[in-house]
């Protein structure tokens, strides 16, 4: 099979197009003939080797923790999931390559594309542990920092479905994005405290840090560490508050069916910021690195008869 693949860490440029041995589905996977697969910002923390200690990969590595596809191969003790079935999900041994084995997965809605649902598993599922480790309820103001990338516009519309009112910083040029999903934008210049206070006088009561950056000020908001969890900055646990990283009995993913409902019903929704033929994967790791992507980047797979899509 075509994959993305490197054999050792370093910048995008060490992405190549390979061939590569056709992965199979084990007990409780299926694989999918990927359609897309997104790219996260992990994927180039980890191809950077910065989890690495110095060392380089013990075997060459696809990236990519999530795609949408069809299902080509069901493992034993699946139930409820056929052959030719469109799904979305996460993946386990790289997403960015023709096939990909999926441990958690959804029905595909029928009314997203296969480039939007390739994105909707990492960032949902990480903005539903964190809103489930701040306890966000109906009537409770949370400010989401970090508010226009993927977690950020998730968590935005799952504390919004919630009952709960969301204050969002971004860039200036996000702020239609973020009032578009119901949310209250400000910029992240110095002064937040003063600017979410006149946007909340009732205060905060619950702090998401997406972004890694200003922590003094999102304790100052947030009255102390009780109640911001963080994704973004691994230094923030000296300082009291949860950094969250998906591991042990956190994880989320039973969310994926209720977001796959919403989604199809309209009620939920992604940005694609861009989308790249796989051979341009190196181009869109450098998107994603910028942080300025403004939703999600995914890679596209030629189908037989498709030509590949236009960026944007
Ligand atoms: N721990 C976990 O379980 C977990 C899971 C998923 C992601 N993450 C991490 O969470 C972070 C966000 O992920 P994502 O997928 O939402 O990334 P993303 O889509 O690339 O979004 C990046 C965000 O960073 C903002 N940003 C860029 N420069 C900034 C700056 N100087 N100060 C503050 N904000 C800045 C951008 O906002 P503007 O464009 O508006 O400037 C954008 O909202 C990443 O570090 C990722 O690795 C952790």
């Amino acid at each position: 099979m075509r994959a993305v693949q490197y054999s050792r860490y370093g910048g995008p440029e060490v992405l190549e197009v390979v061939e590569a041995a056709e992965p199979h589905a084990g007990a409780g996977q299926v694989r999918i003939r990927v359609r897309a697969a997104a790219v996260n910002p992990y994927d180039h923390k980890v191809r950077s080797g910065m989890f690495a200690g110095g060392a380089e990969p013990a075997r060459p590595t696809i990236p990519g923790a999530e795609a949408a596809g069809v299902v080509d191969e069901v493992g034993d003790g699946v139930a409820g999931t056929r052959v030719g079935d469109h799904v979305f999900g996460l993946a386990t041994g790289g997403a960015s390559a023709e096939f990909a084995l999926l441990t958690h997965w959804a029905p595909k809605p029928g009314t997203v594309s296969f480039e939007e649902a390739a994105g909707l598993t990492v960032v949902s599922e990480t903005a539903e542990r964190c809103l489930r480790l701040l306890g966000v309820v109906a009537g409770e103001t949370l400010l989401v920092h970090g508010a226009a990338g993927g977690v950020g516009q998730a968590a935005l519309q799952l504390a919004r479905l919630r009952g709960a009112r969301v204050i969002g910083t971004a860039s200036a040029h996000n702020h239609d994005l973020i009032r578009s999903l119901g949310a209250t934008p400000t910029t992240y210049e110095g002064g937040l405290p003063a600017r979410v206070a006149a946007l909340a006088p009732q205060g905060v009561d619950a702090v998401l840090d997406a972004a890694g950056t200003s922590l003094d000020e999102l304790l100052e908001i947030a009255g102390g560490p009780g109640r911001v969890v963080t994704i973004a900055n691994y230094a923030a646990g000296d300082r009291g508050v949860r950094v969250t990283t998906g591991g042990g009995d956190e994880a989320a993913f039973d969310v994926l069916p209720w977001i796959s409902d919403l989604a199809c019903r309209g009620e939920y929704r992604l940005r694609v910021a861009a989308a790249f033929p796989a051979e341009e994967a190196a181009e869109a790791h450098r998107l994603s690195e910028s942080r300025s992507a403004g939703g999600k980047i995914v890679l596209v797979f030629d189908q037989p008869g498709r030509t590949s899509p236009a960026r944007g």
